[in-house]
């Protein structure tokens, strides 16, 4: 038990701040059917994680093909289903089906090296 706790505790490497352009998305830990359990978005150099999880349906999947979670103007997130935009920075749903609510983050670090990650833990 004690082992399971401290790999949950650990931070899981996804990419380096570079990976992601500026204003673009990208998803990780795809299951089996190609669908992320998250994505990052790059926003004014900064990152934002967020459960691939519309609050408009429970848990539906929000891109329309892989990494492919921004409006094409690249303003917002956009959920290609019934077409809710959230603000990237804050996940608030600021038009569509659940104007509102919100995504639910998971905290994003990077080191100084420029090396993203998360803890295994924020994403149980
Ligand atoms: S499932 Fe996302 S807007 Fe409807």
């Amino acid at each position: 038990m004690a082992e399971l706790n401290k790999k949950l505790n650990e931070n899981m490497y996804l990419c380096h701040i570079d990976d992601i352009e500026e204003g673009a998305s990208k998803g990780f830990l795809s299951d089996e059917s190609g669908s992320d359990l998250f994505f990052i978005v790059k926003q004014e150099g900064q990152l934002f994680g967020w459960r691939n999880a519309c609050p408009h349906v429970d848990g539906a999947p929000m891109a329309w093909r892989k990494d492919a979670y921004m409006n094409s103007q690249h303003t917002f997130i956009s959920c290609h289903a019934h077409g809710a935009l959230f603000e990237p920075n804050t996940g608030l749903c600021v038009q569509g089906p659940c104007l509102g609510k919100s995504l639910k983050p998971v905290p994003v670090y990077v080191n100084q090296a420029g090396k993203v990650s998360i803890l295994l833990t924020d994403i149980r």
